[in-house]
């Protein structure tokens, strides 16, 4: 028998106070109205981004009501942080209530519900073959459907995927299968099989239009004094409620979308195909979760960083929770804040996704799981976000 030796390392966290109002940055970003009209100072105007040195680093800030909170940093790859009590146990109940009286409907991702005809086949070593891992995330990508590896398995040995039943699939064997078909095999597949949805949630979104609800407006002043960002930005926001049941889960994805020429950023109502674009994500937690329902993030500082690997490994939350680097506890109140993008350097605005920010939300074990997305919606024309701003002063 081998013995262990095991060595308990303490480890000091350190932690700085700093008592700092953020009033005065915001206004020397926000717009302005005068007897001249509307100003926005279109030139100088830019994204902010908030500063932390170090993982555990605490700050407290005093808002300008007088509210006291503390901003903690808990990654800077991403950079992320929590911040303990941000709403108050009435504007949660507000929030719920008010998603209840809309009526909540079940998440349903767009590759979920429409038919894919034309996906990208993963063949992520370059072998000319998938291997069953590869099929996998191949068809992750494509349904967001996450079959387990035996899945793959028992499809190949249904449908005469794999003539030669050597285990890979060449591109001829997959020529014998049309995109739609296999889409169908999928769907049907995972049809009983909720744990294999990229998501299982039921959702609502609030103010879809210009809200009127004075809870809402205090929120979106207290998020934009807290990220820095002027209350015109805040306000073209999105705003979405979900709520997890038993085995609810969302396994891990971008908010936004990479930087991309050939479709601009979607505006709200937007017909043309467009993209996502998420400046930010401010995740309120509405209520107290028993067991389970973290918000993980698989590879928040993590110096091995490799995208293929995620693609394969780290996606599936459902099954791979555990494994995440870091792994946020809800509380009632509680609001986790972290960039998708980086600022970019020549306009100030949107700049490239980070690829660290990928996240999503560990199955539910015990109890119910309630949280509000706030986006933070910039595009990638500066000049017209300017514009749509302005409407709001
Ligand atoms: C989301 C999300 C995480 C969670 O809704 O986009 O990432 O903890 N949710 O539920
Ligand atoms: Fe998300």
């Amino acid at each position: 028998m081998t013995g262990r030796i095991s060595i308990g390392v303490l480890l000091c966290v350190c932690c700085y106070t700093i008592h700092y109002s953020i009033a005065d940055d915001i206004q020397d970003n926000a717009c302005y109205k005068d007897e001249n009209g509307i100003s926005c100072h279109k030139t100088t105007y830019k994204l902010t981004r908030l500063e932390s040195s170090f993982v555990g680093s605490i700050k407290e800030v005093v808002l300008t009501d007088g509210t006291e909170l503390e901003l903690k940093t808990l990654s800077l790859k991403p950079l992320i942080f929590e911040l303990p009590n941000f709403l108050s146990e009435e504007e949660c109940n507000h929030f719920r209530s008010l998603a209840h009286d809309i009526g909540l409907e079940p998440s349903q991702t767009l590759k979920e519900k429409t038919e894919n005809t034309n996906f990208n086949i993963l063949d992520l070593d370059g072998d000319r073959k998938l291997s069953v891992p590869e099929m996998r995330v191949t068809i992750e990508e494509a349904f967001d459907v996450y079959p387990h590896d035996e899945d793959i398995l028992e499809m190949y040995a249904e449908t005469g995927l794999d003539a030669n039943n050597d285990g890979f699939i060449t591109p001829n064997e997959l020529n014998k299968l049309k995109p739609s078909d296999l889409q169908r095999y999928v769907r049907s597949f995972v049809q009983n099989q909720p744990e294999k949805h990229a998501r299982l949630s039921n959702q609502v979104w609030l103010y879809p239009d210009n809200s009127t609800d004075s809870v809402f407006e205090r929120i979106q002043k207290r998020v934009s004094e807290i990220v820095a960002l002027p209350i015109e930005l805040v306000k073209l926001s999105d705003f979405q409620v979900v709520q997890y049941g038993i085995d609810g889960h969302y396994n891990a994805h971008y908010d936004s979308t990479p930087v991309d020429s050939k479709y601009p950023c979607c505006v709200r109502f937007d017909k043309r195909n467009c993209r996502i674009c998420r400046y930010m994500t401010i995740l309120f937690y509405l209520n107290d979760v028993q067991e389970g329902g973290e918000t993980a993030f698989p590879v928040a500082d993590d110096e091995m960083f490799n995208a293929t690997e995620v693609k394969l490994d780290k996606r599936n939350l459902f099954q791979k929770c555990d494994e995440a680097k870091l792994k946020v506890l809800p509380a009632k109140g509680k609001a986790v804040i972290w960039y998708n993008h980086f600022i970019d350097n020549t306009t100030q605005w949107l700049g490239q996704l980070d690829q660290y920010s990928i996240h999503g939300g560990c199955p539910v074990k015990k109890g119910k799981k309630w949280i509000g997305n706030f986006w933070i919606k910039v595009t990638d024309n500066k000049d017209e976000d300017i514009k749509r701003m302005e409407k709001f002063i």
